[in-house]
C-alpha cells in the first residue's frame, strides 16, 4: 500500500500549474458518447478516476486515442450500453454515462453508485429527470435498466423538470440527455458548478443548443445529432484552492498557473479574511502569507458559495490559525472523516451535527495517519505540511483519484514529500 511521507515545516515558494479539472473531464468525456464523430480534447488530467471513465468507455466501444493530456473519442461504433457494478462501486461518476446511452442508443444499464466514505449519495434526481423526458426506468439486481424504444422515433422527450436538490451531476447527465431529446428541456434549480459550465460550453460546441448553463435555469433544445469537436478542460479550481490553502499555511509566495480566480470567488475571500494575500490576472492566482493566519468560519452550499470539495482543506487552515472557527457541511451527511485523523495530528476540533468547532493549536505534531477519501486526503497532506516532525500518509490511492502529480508539484514548491512504495 503506497503511503506519502512529509516532513512539515517548509514554507511552499514558486510556480505551480494547475491541470484540467477533474470534475469537468469526467462528464464529457462520457459526453464522447454522444457523438457521431471524434471528439478531441485537450487538458486531460492524468487521474485514477479519468483512467476509469476510459476504461469503461473503451468497454463499450468508444476507441479511445490517450497521448500526454490530449484525448480522441470515437464513439462510431458503440456495442455496449452496460456499466457494471465493479465499474461503478470503483468511481461513482460512471453514472455519467447513463444518459448519454439513452439519448444516443435508447438503451442503459447502469450499476446503482453504493453509497459513499462521504454520504449515501443517491441518484434519484437523476432517475426522475430522465423519467420526466419519458425514459422506461427500473431498478432491478441492483442495476438501473433504462429504455426509451417505447417513445415516437425512440426519443427522449424534452421535458421541464425541477430538480428539488442541486445535483451537479445531476444535472450534468440530464443536460447531456436533453441535448438528444425531441423538443425542448428546460431544467430548473440547475447545478451552477464551472464545471456544469464547462460541458454545456463543449456539448454547445458539438452542435447542441444550451442556454443558461451556470445559472439554475438551463434550457436545452433537442437536436437531431452532435458531432465531435475540440475542448479544452477548464482548469480544476479545488486543486488551485488546495495549493492556494498550502501557500497560506506554510507562510510562502506561490503563483498558480492555468487558475481562474473567477471561479474561486468564495475560496479567495476566505482566505483573504484568514489574513492571506491574494491577487490575480485571467489566468493565474498568486498566495502570499507570513504563515499567521486567523481562523475563519466556513459555510458549504452549492456553487457559487463556498465549495464542499474545500471543506476539508479549510478544516486544515483552521486547526492551526488563531482563534476558533466554526465550518459547517451542508451538501454531505458524512464529510467529516478527516477529523479523526486531524486529532491524531493534535488538531483540536469537536463536532455537533454537521458542524465541527476547531480551536487553532500552536503545532500540529507528525504521526501516521489514513486518507478516508479524496478532499479528507487532502486535509492531511496541508496538515503534515505545517506539523512538526514526519506525517505518513496511508491509502494515497484516495489522493491520486483527484490530484495530478502531487508530489512531484508540491516537491517543485520546496515542500519535503515523497510517496513510499
Ligand atoms: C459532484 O458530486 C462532485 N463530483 C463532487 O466532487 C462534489 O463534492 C459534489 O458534486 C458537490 O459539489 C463530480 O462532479 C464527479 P451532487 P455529485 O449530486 O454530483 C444529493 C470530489 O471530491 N443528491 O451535487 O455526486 C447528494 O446526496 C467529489 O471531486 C440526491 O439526494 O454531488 C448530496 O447530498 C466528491 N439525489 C447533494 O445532493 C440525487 O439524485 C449534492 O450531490 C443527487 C444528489
Amino acid at each position: 500500500m503506497e503511503k506519502l511521507i512529509i516532513e512539515g515545516g517548509a514554507k511552499l515558494n514558486g510556480e505551480v500549474r494547475i491541470s484540467g479539472a477533474k470534475n469537468a473531464a469526467l462528464p464529457i468525456l462520457c459526453a464522447g458518447l454522444l457523438a457521431e464523430t471524434p471528439l478531441v480534447l485537450t487538458s486531460v488530467p492524468a487521474l485514477k478516476d479519468v483512467a476509469s471513465t476510459i476504461k469503461l468507455l473503451d468497454t463499450m466501444g468508444v476507441k479511445v486515442l490517450q497521448e500526454a493530456d490530449k484525448v480522441t473519442l470515437d464513439a462510431s461504433e458503440v456495442g455496449s450500453f452496460e456499466a457494471t457494478y465493479d465499474m461503478v462501486k470503483t468511481m461513482r461518476a460512471s453514472i455519467l454515462v447513463l444518459g448519454p446511452l439513452l439519448a444516443r442508443f435508447g438503451s442503459a444499464r447502469v450499476s446503482l453508485p453504493g453509497g459513499c466514505a462521504i454520504g449515501s449519495r443517491p441518484v434519484d434526481l437523476h432517475i426522475k429527470g430522465l423519467q420526466a423526458m419519458g425514459a422506461a426506468i427500473h431498478i432491478t439486481h441492483g442495476y438501473i435498466q433504462a429504455s426509451t424504444l417505447h417513445l415516437p422515433n425512440r426519443r427522449l422527450q424534452g421535458a421541464r423538470y425541477y430538480m428539488d436538490m442541486v445535483t451537479v451531476t445531476g444535472t450534468e447527465n440530464l443536460m447531456m440527455a436533453a441535448a438528444l431529446a425531441d423538443g425542448t428541456t428546460i431544467l430548473e434549480n440547475a447545478a451552477k458548478e464551472p464545471e456544469v459550465v464547462d460541458l454545456a460550453e463543449c456539448l454547445n460546441k458539438m452542435g447542441a443548443k444550451i442556454s443558461g448553463a451556470g445559472t439554475d435555469v438551463i434550457t436545452i433544445e433537442g437536436v437531431e445529432k452532435l458531432s465531435g469537436a475540440n475542448h479544452n478542460i477548464v482548469c480544476d479550481r479545488i486543486e488551485a484552492g488546495t495549493y492556494m490553502v498550502a501557500a497560506a499555511m506554510t507562510g510562502g509566495k506561490v503563483k498558480l498557473l492555468n487558475a481562474r480566480a473567477d471561479l474561486l470567488d468564495a475560496v479567495v475571500e476566505k482566505l483573504r479574511d484568514a489574513g492571506a494575500t491574494v491577487t490575480h490576472d485571467d489566468n493565474s492566482i498568486t498566495v502570499e502569507s507570513n504563515g499567521k493566519l486567523k481562523a475563519v468560519n466556513i459555510r458549504t452550499a452549492p456553487h457559487p458559495a463556498f465549495p464542499t470539495d474545500m471543506q476539508a482543506q479549510f478544516m486544515a487552515l483552521n486547526s492551526v490559525a488563531e482563534g476558533v472557527a466554526k465550518v459547517t457541511e451542508t451538501i454531505f451527511e458524512n464529510r467529516f472523516m478527516h477529523v479523526q485523523e486531524m486529532q491524531r495530528l493534535g488538531a483540536d476540533i469537536s463536532i455537533d451535527g454537521n458542524t465541527a468547532l476547531v480551536k487553532g493549536v500552536e503545532f500540529l505534531d507528525g504521526a501516521t495517519v489514513m486518507a478516508t477519501d479524496l478532499r479528507a486526503s487532502a486535509s492531511l497532506v496541508l496538515s503534515g505540511l505545517v506539523a512538526r516532525g514526519e506525517t505518513v500518509i496511508e491509502r494515497i490511492y484516495h489522493l491520486d483519484r483527484g490530484y495530478e502529480y502531487l508530489e512531484e508539484k508540491l516537491t517543485q514548491l520546496g515542500a519535503k514529500v515523497r510517496r513510499s512504495h
